[in-house]
């Protein structure tokens, strides 16, 4: 079965084809970053209006460089939610009138869970470094601009969601506190890249080392909370004053992305053990971070070496076409037109 999957739920304007879920024939992502760049954060409107000049030519690059022919793709997927409603409707609406002319089904696709579905691409343990397969029960950490979830995935289509951020999400942290920091949007790269030129071993006073809190990290829910995290830093940031901002910076950056790091890998493992699952898959922006990644993977050949561990390719973490597709296959639900509207703040279960 081939699927052209369409994402348009924020500021990427995404496409790709993929045959039976795994194969990628062809993927084409544009992005209105650059637009956003100048105001810190993401305008919707802008956004929306970006979705509108890209849709068509990223369908239509997807579409050539897979080699295919319209006529043979058999469905189309489309992001229904959650996101910003009027880069949805751009998806939305592209779907259905590609739907009505080419008699395609379609298949709306959660947002949230799509995330996860970056890992059914390459099933790859990342502990092992082999091909594996994803085994059910299975614990999903989605991390993104405006998420952080913890679900357990019984079966594809069967979630319960088990915890999530009360406050900000991991993704918004890492930008709101890049912001403090005066470095650019989105944060969470920008920190990545500082935080490397930062070596804990070369402080020669290590007690003058800035600890920032991770807020509950030893609560017995599956609840996370960054807010309290971006305020610690900001007032950090008042009282080191003005003269030694600058050098401290790199320093602040490295022990944010620690903090947020820790509370991530600790809630998965605790909720992994509980839950007794096979495979942990993580997905969304945040997991593009290479110091999670890394604590996903040491944590976890650790602590519960028998659990399969799932990180996607890079590319297929932050927002795409791919993920919808593949969540479409594994799911396949078409639904007729008139039933598939945007909804912003759809829900995992
Ligand atoms: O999944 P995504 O592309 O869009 C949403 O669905 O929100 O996630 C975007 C988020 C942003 O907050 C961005 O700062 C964060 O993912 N992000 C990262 C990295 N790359 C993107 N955070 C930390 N490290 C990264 N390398
Ligand atoms: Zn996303």
């Amino acid at each position: 079965m081939i699927i052209l999957g369409i994402e348009t739920s924020c500021d990427e304007t995404a496409t790709a084809i993929l045959e039976n879920g795994t194969k990628v024939l062809s993927f084409q992502v544009a992005s209105s970053e650059e637009i956003h760049k100048k105001y810190g954060g993401i305008v919707p409107e802008q956004a929306a209006r970006e979705q509108i000049k890209y849709i068509i030519p990223v369908i239509k690059e997807a579409i050539k460089k897979s080699k295919i022919s319209i006529k043979n793709i058999d469905a189309l997927a489309v992001t229904y939610g959650p996101g910003l409603v009027g880069s949805l409707i751009i998806g939305i609406e592209t779907a259905k009138t590609l739907s009505f002319i080419f008699k395609k089904p379609i298949v709306p696709v959660n947002h949230l869970t799509a995330h996860l579905y970056g890992n059914f691409i390459n099933q790859k343990d990342s502990n092992k470094k082999s091909q594996s397969k994803i085994q059910f029960p299975a614990l999903g950490l989605i991390v993104s601009g405006g998420h952080t979830e913890l679900i357990l995935m019984k079966k594809h289509g069967q979630y319960k969601w088990i915890g999530g951020t009360r406050d900000d999400a991991a993704g918004e942290c890492f930008d709101k506190c890049a912001r403090l920091l005066g470095f650019a949007y989105p944060g969470g790269p920008e920190i990545e890249k500082i935080a490397a030129n930062f070596n804990l071993d070369n402080i020669k006073n290590q007690s003058s080392y800035i600890k920032l809190p991770r807020p509950m990290i030893n609560d017995k829910s599956f609840d996370f909370s960054f807010s309290g995290l971006k305020t610690a830093l900001m007032y950090k940031l008042k009282t080191i004053g003005q003269k030694h901002k600058k050098s401290l910076k790199t320093q602040l950056a490295y022990e944010l992305q620690e903090a947020i790091t820790d509370i991530l890998v600790t809630k998965t493992l605790k909720a992994g053990q509980l839950f007794n699952v096979k495979s942990i898959l993580v997905g969304g922006g945040v997991t593009a971070n290479l110091c999670l990644r890394n604590k996903l993977k040491n944590s976890l050949s650790h602590l519960s070496p028998q659990v399969k561990l799932f990180i996607p390719d890079i590319k297929w973490c932050t927002d795409n076409g791919v993920t919808i597709a593949a969540a479409a296959y594994f799911n396949y639900k078409p639904l007729p037109l008139s039933q598939i509207k945007p909804n912003p703040s759809l829900e995992i279960c």
